[in-house]
Parts: C-alpha cells; structure tokens; sequence
C-alpha cells in the first residue's frame, strides 16, 4: 500500500474506504448508508447504525484484554500513582454512570466536567459515553468567567468537579472558581458532583453539591448496560477559539469519531492492544479527548494520564514514565520539548525509550531545531500532525501504518486519507500552484471524526466554516500553508485572529474583552508575538480613559498588573498577556478596523506592511516606541 493511492481511494470512493474502516470498531446495528451528504455542508456518517464510544473503549476489551492496564494515572503533584485494569476501569464507570442516571442524566443531557489530570475524569467521560449524556469538558486552567460563558452555552444538568488540581507543587483550587462560575452564569446546573482529592477545604453547598466518594460506596456493585446510541447523535461538545470573542461549542457525533480514531490508531500512531500510549496533554484539549481518553482504548491500549509537569522532580520524568510503562507511542506539544531543551539533554538518554516506536508532537509549529535536537537526543522517530479540535484527528502528518513515508523537518507531512485538502488563493478561491501560498482548506464532505456543527447554532457552523473562500463552499481552517512539489505541506500560521501559546490556543478578541472589563480601559487590541520559548505570546495595547493616571512608570507598571490579574481571575492564566502596553489611540483604518496585523509585525520587529488605509499613521509610533527596548 501507498499513501497516495490509499489517500486518492479514500476521496473517490469514500463510501467503500470508510466501510472498510468502520469494521475497526464493534456494531450493535449494521447502518444502513455510509454517508449522508444530501445536506451540505452536514455531513452523516453510518446512518443507523447504532455504536457506542464506551462500549468499543471498554467493555470490548474484557474479553481479552480484562486483567491488563487500561488506564494508568501517575501525578508527580502528589505523587499518586493508580493503575485500573480494563475491568476495573468498566466497574468504575459503571458506578460514575449510575451516579449520573440517580441524578436524572439521561441520553442527550450535557454534564460539564472541570477537573484536574485524575482518573475520575476520564471515568466521567465514559459514563456520559456510556449513558448517551454529552460531556462538555472545560479546561481546567480556565478561570470563572470562561467557565461561566460555556455553563450558559452547554446548559449542564450536572457539574462534575474536584476541590483542586496541583501545578509545579502549588495546589489550585477548583471549587471556588466553580462557585464563582456558576453564581455569573444564567443558567444553574441542578447538581455538582465533588471529587475530593483533600488538596484544599471545600465547602458543600446544601442541595446542589454531592460528594463523590460517598455516592461512589452506594453504588459499588452497579451494572449499567450501555446505551446504544444512533451513529449520529452527539457524543461531546468542546469549547474552543475562533475570531469572535464567544467560543464555539465544537460538536462531535458517536460512530464516525470512533472509526476515524480507530482508523488513525491503526495508520498513523500504530498502536497495537495491550501496549501502552501516552500523551502528555490535558483532557480539557482535544488531544486529550481523542488521544489520552479515547483513541489509544479504542486500540486496546493502556493510556497513561499525568498530573504534572515536564520537568518535576526533574527534566528526566517523561522518560522514566516511558521506561517504567514500556511506552510506544508517544505524543506531546513542541513547548514541552523546547521547556525541556534548556535543561541537560544528558535526560534524554537516561532512561530506556528503546520501547517507543515514535514521538508525535503537534498543536503548534514544530521548529526544525527542535525537531532535530528531540530526535536526534531521543534517537527516535519524531512525527509531527497538524490538526484542530474541530476536525479531531490529524489533517496532515505521515501515515507509517500505510506507507513508511519520510518525514521532512518543518512540514508536518502530507494529507490524511477522508482529507481532500486544497490551497486555495484568499480573495479569488482558485488553486495555488507548487510552493505557493495559500489557504489549507477540505473540500466537503469532511471525513468522519470532524465537528458535525458548532452546538445548537448550525448557521455559524456554516458561516464560520464554509463562506471564508469566494465562489465555493468549502471548509477553511484558517491556517496558511504551502505545499511542495512533492505533496508535503508547510503550516505559516492563521489567517484569523487566533494565537497558540504553549499549544494552547487562544482567542485575542476574549482576551481583549476581558481587559476592556477593566474599569480604566477604553479600548485595546491584543496579538500574538513570536516568542522563543512558548510559540507565541499575547501581546495588549490599552488606551485608558485616563491617559494622564499612568503619566508615572509606578503607575503603569501597577495598572498592568492590575490588568493582568483581571485576566487571571476571568479567563485563567493561560490567557494571560506577557505585556500590557499604554497607548493613547490604536492603529485603525479609516473604516475603524484595528491594525492587528500591522501591530503584530512592529512587535516581532517586522515590517507593518501596507498602510494606505491607516487613520492616524501616528499610532503606529506608539506602538512603535511601546515594544522598542530602551
Ligand atoms: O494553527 C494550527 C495549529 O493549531 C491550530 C489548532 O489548534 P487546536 O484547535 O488547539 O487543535 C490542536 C490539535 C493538535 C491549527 O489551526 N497547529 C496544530 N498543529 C500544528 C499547528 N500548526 C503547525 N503545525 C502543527 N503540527
């Protein structure tokens, strides 16, 4: 088999490739079609055929794989370590899931799940699988305004929550930020469901929350039979970033995202049963959804969930964890890597990886020197896959359970079989020629595994997604690329306002509005500036209703930091900007169209470019003189 002709068939003869590939996974009824594009852009995969997420994670498995690691926690925060069995991890999502069916969660109810790296999470996740309930996982680095935002959005039933996380040995509690999240938010969930953890007091509030540990004794020995759930119904939704300020609720289905998971355990990260997978993501990302709690179960693999950090107690942790757990597939983000290239690379040979078939690294452009120093200090194969939380599964990368494809330093690979992936020209939608820049854009009908709709607003789906290219209806990932005469692509980064830091990806207009919310700012503009260490960093420029209350450096230096906080305590850390700069007037055109890219350009040193259209090209000084060191 080759790549090329495997990928050629998948997008000639759709229906007879994915047929193929939805034997990966187990069937309580056959469907009836395959695919279902009478709607464009929806896309239907396996209409009616009836599957389950769980089932195919879990209860498959107990056959053959009962007494063999499914899920293996191990936080250096706390230095806990737990390993379940496929057949204890079945008996403990079983009781999660009678303790959601108690509190009326039903098929298609949403449950909210803001927790730190613990099993119960992933347990949490299931049990909604397992019931039909569609789980909303919300990052737990998001602070009470985000997480207020998308309780409105998703209207939980049920919360289900922890007293804290721990990061780099401090504890951070959760419980409070919940409180506060669910006292701004409109709608209030009936019930929230509190591990534990005894990482920090928590107070219960008198019939609203329930304690996990003592609901999870009274219901020790249930048996809940999964719920077998139409191809097409929802299975999650996940919140992430776009060009406005309100996030999108990213919608998957059930039978389509456990075949392209399947499929791409199978082709592109070549997991084999009982080995074990690890990634070092979150589970409020979408790597964490498809690549820590589903994907590598779905193959029959123990997944391993980590609460920490990579370099604590030293830069050798993740190594000694593949040691210790002969891990064979691996994937991280390119921040971590380049966290730990400042440290001794003498880590890297420490421990026996000899185990690991390869490092998958995606989220953010992988530099060639760290692509370099990681392989060649691993001396592994490192692979990197270009993806997004609305398409679930990598869009480009290389395929090595089809075709051993060399990898090339720079480009994360070339399209994906189910991808009809296209460059196409911003403003006349026509094809880009070899090493031209252009648009990545999918014809339609995307590939199982991508977002079915943005959650209860099928026209922003739409508008979002497939009106960016002139004259066609296709999907846009926002991303720039290029391609060369040999079909490897080359990301250059987005077309739209969304920044990557520390893989993270964020939203400037969020940010921007939180800063807005401050009581002296009149308005600001926020970019993403290139940063060594952490890809890109948000960078604001405030102008205050009071010009003169900062005419003093101890008084900027006080109002930024007051800035800051007000982004801490709203959106989260994550979010927060690196600077805060005073300004008196933003770089607008005419229209009154913030100059983000002009701005951007004049931070990372570069040349703003065209300014015909700029109001007041005074402003562009400021900002000039702002980021200008001295
Ligand atoms: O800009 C691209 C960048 O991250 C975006 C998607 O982020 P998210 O929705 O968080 O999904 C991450 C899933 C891995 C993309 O639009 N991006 C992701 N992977 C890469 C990348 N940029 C360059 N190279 C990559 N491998």
């Amino acid at each position: 088999m080759d790549l090329s002709s495997v990928h050629r068939r998948s997008i000639e003869d759709r229906e007879g490739f994915w047929a193929e590939q939805a034997a990966l996974i187990d069937w309580h009824k056959p469907f009836d079609k395959v695919l279902d594009f009478t709607n464009p852009p929806f896309t239907r995969w396996f209409v009616g055929g009836e599957t389950n997420l769980c089932h195919n994670a879990i209860d498959r498995h107990l056959a053959t794989l009962g007494d063999r690691p499914a899920l293996i926690f191990v936080s250096t925060e706390t230095g806990e370590e737990r390993i379940l069995t496929f057949a204890e991890l079945h008996r403990e999502v079983m009781r999660m899931a009678a303790i959601m069916q108690a509190q009326g969660v039903g098929k298609g109810d949403r449950v909210l799940i803001y927790m730190p790296m613990i099993p119960e999470a992933a347990i949490a996740m299931y049990a909604c699988a397992r019931i039909g309930a569609i789980h909303s996982v919300v990052f737990g680095g998001f602070a009470s305004h985000s997480l207020a935002t998308r309780i409105d959005d998703a209207t939980p039933k049920l919360i289900v929550s922890a007293d804290a996380g721990s990061r780099a040995g401090k504890v951070v509690p959760y419980k409070p930020l919940l409180d506060e999240a669910i006292a701004l938010a409109a709608h209030k969930p009936a019930r929230v469901l509190l591990v534990d953890r005894k990482l920090a007091p928590m107070d219960l509030v008198a019939g609203r929350d329930l304690d996990y540990a003592t609901l999870r004794a009274a219901h020790f020995d249930a048996q809940v039979p999964v719920t077998w759930l139409e191809s097409n119904e929802i299975s999650y939704t996940l919140y992430t970033s776009g060009t406005t300020g309100k996030p999108k609720g990213v919608q998957r289905d059930v039978g389509g995202y456990a075949v392209a998971l399947a499929a791409s355990m199978k082709y592109i990260y070549c997991g084999n049963p009982g080995e074990t997978y690890f990634s070092s993501s979150d589970i409020g990302w979408v790597v964490g959804h498809s690549y820590i709690v589903y994907g590598p179960l779905l193959a029959g693999m123990a997944t391993i969930m980590y609460e920490g950090t990579p370099v604590r107690p030293d830069a050798g942790i993740l190594w000694q964890l593949v040691e210790r757990f002969k891990v064979t597939v691996m994937f991280s983000a390119p921040t971590a890597i380049r966290v730990l290239k400042k440290q001794d690379p003498a880590w890297l040979t420490r421990y026996d990886t000899s185990s690991l078939r390869a490092l998958f690294l995606a989220g953010e452009p992988l530099d060639e020197p760290t692509a370099k120093w990681i392989a060649e200090g691993l001396g592994r194969p490192v692979i990197d896959n270009y993806w997004q939380t609305e398409t679930g599964w990598p869009i480009l990368t290389v395929a090595h359970g089809i075709e051993k494809t060399p990898t090339r330093f720079g480009s994360p690979g070339m399209a994906m079989y189910g991808y009809d992936v296209r460059l196409l020209h911003e403003q006349t939608g026509e094809e880009v020629g070899v090493n031209e820049k252009g648009v990545v854009a999918i014809v339609p009908p995307l590939p199982p595994g991508c977002m079915q709709t943005v959650w209860r607003d099928d026209r922003r789906f739409v508008d979002t997604y497939f009106t960016s290219i002139p004259g066609r209806q296709v999907y846009s990932t926002f991303d720039w690329g290029i391609r060369d005469a040999d079909g490897y692509y080359f990301i250059l980064g987005r077309t739209d306002d969304v920044i990557n830091v520390a893989g993270h990806r964020l939203g400037t207009r969020e940010i921007e509005e939180s800063i807005s919310s401050h009581p002296a700012v009149a308005e600001c503009a926020v970019v993403g500036v290139a940063d060594q260490l952490k890809g890109q960093v948000a960078i604001a420029f405030a102008v205050l209703k009071d010009a003169g209350s900062v005419a003093a450096a101890d008084q900027r230096l006080a109002l930024e930091g007051e800035i800051m906080r007000t982004v801490d305590r709203q959106l989260g850390a994550v979010a927060r900007p690196g600077r805060v700069h005073f300004v008196t007037v933003l770089p607008k055109t005419r229209s009154g169209k913030v100059l983000r890219r002009s701005i951007q350009a004049l931070c990372e040193g570069r040349d703003p470019g065209d300014l015909t259209t700029i109001e007041d090209p005074a402003a562009l000084d400021q900002v000039r003189s702002a980021v200008t060191p001295g």
